[in-house]
């Protein structure tokens, strides 16, 4: 009897272009692109498990050996939907293929990171749990065809699928098929950039960002503003910086985006606070070593970015980072590795 088992394994990524915004929150359609850096770092990975048997009576998901409902119509049904519909396809045209998309499948997926770390591990899980059925069950898929699955089971997963530096393409098409991540570069190409994630809490957060970016599209008249005029030029300028290896250019856009953000949040009604002190008492600290470096005629050494959360991830070259780890030792002293309140992952390097 055979085995019908795979395993795949997907990074996080973080947005230096941030997604915020459905058009379409069936589909998982944005209101704007968005660009991304996959962090390459042994613990900040998701693995999953895909089994396909006979013997399955339905579909089921563990997450860090807990089982998970799949609620039908919701994101990871969706998902394992639209895998095994891809399946038949690869059956259809090869009579002597297994059926595996008449099985169920049994998925088991664990990250190696604290899930209560406050780290979005919805990215780097869904972009995992397509990649490993797309092992499953063999299929020719491109991983931008990919991301088009992964991002159905949340926006920013389909950017997981890349290493390195990766765009999500809003698309315009109503079906969401031109809807998906491509590779900008890979990390070799610009392999210099590092990042440190500073874990100020590991509460969870008080507004998803599913909800939370719902609301702004019903009422801040920021984010339209920032949808049409801002991301558009945005996009194009970070890509250029990228192409460049333009660190100056990287960073501004990336701190001006973070920013951003954070203001369409507060423009939210009711507003969505996001950063607490902490995170506002880093950015303080990385304007001023920036502002030093300039006045001294050099360019920006570091560049700050917060997700849905108040935990700050800092891209900078490789050579300032020993800098800018004691500078934030310096100014929390309680910062210790894997220590409450305020955990430092370390510099982490960023790879396909
Ligand atoms: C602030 O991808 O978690 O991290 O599509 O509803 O699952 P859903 O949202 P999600 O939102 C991520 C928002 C962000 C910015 C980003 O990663 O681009």
């Amino acid at each position: 009897m055979s085995i019908y088992q795979a395993t795949a394994s997907a990074p996080v990524n973080i947005a230096c272009i941030k997604y915020w915004g459905k058009r379409d929150t069936k589909l998982i359609l944005p209101t704007n692109s968005s660009l991304s850096v996959t962090l390459d770092q042994d613990h900040l990975r998701s693995t999953t498990t895909s089994r396909a048997d006979p013997s399955f009576e339905k579909d089921r998901l563990w997450l860090n050996g807990i089982e998970e409902e799949i609620k039908e119509g919701g994101r990871l049904a969706t998902c394992i939907r639209e895998m095994k519909r891809l399946r038949r396809e690869v059956e259809e045209k090869d009579a002597k293929e297994p059926k595996l998309s008449s099985y169920a499948v049994h998925i088991c997926s664990r990250n190696n990171f604290p899930t209560a770390a406050g780290l979005a591990s919805s990215a780097s899980g869904f972009a995992a749990l397509v990649a490993s059925l797309a092992a499953l069950y063999k299929l020719p898929a491109t991983p931008s065809q990919l991301s088009l699955i992964a991002r159905q089971g949340s926006g920013s997963a389909c950017r997981s699928l890349f290493g390195g530096y990766v765009a999500w393409e809003m698309g315009s098409s109503p079906d969401g098929s031109d809807s998906l991540a491509i590779e900008v570069a890979p990390q070799s190409h610009w392999p210099d950039i590092h990042a440190l994630i500073c874990v100020v809490s590991d509460d969870k957060k008080g507004t998803s960002s599913t909800s939370g970016m719902q609301r702004t599209v019903e009422t801040s008249p920021l984010l339209q503003h920032r949808i049409k005029e801002v991301v558009p030029a945005r996009m194009a300028a970070i890509q250029r910086a990228i192409l460049a290896r333009d660190f100056d250019a990287f960073a501004r856009i990336t701190m001006q985006d973070s920013n951003q953000f954070h203001a369409v949040c507060l423009d939210t009604d009711p507003p969505i606070f996001y950063m607490n002190d902490v995170s506002r008492t880093i950015i303080a600290l990385i304007t001023e070593y920036n502002r030093v470096s300039v006045a001294n005629g050099g360019t920006l050494k570091a560049a700050y970015t917060y997700d849905a959360g108040p935990n700050a991830v800092i891209y900078a070259p490789k050579e300032n980072m020993k800098e800018i780890v004691a500078m934030i030792v310096k100014y929390f002293p309680q910062a210790d590795a894997f220590k409450d309140p305020f955990q430092l992952f370390g510099a982490a390097g960023v790879e396909g």
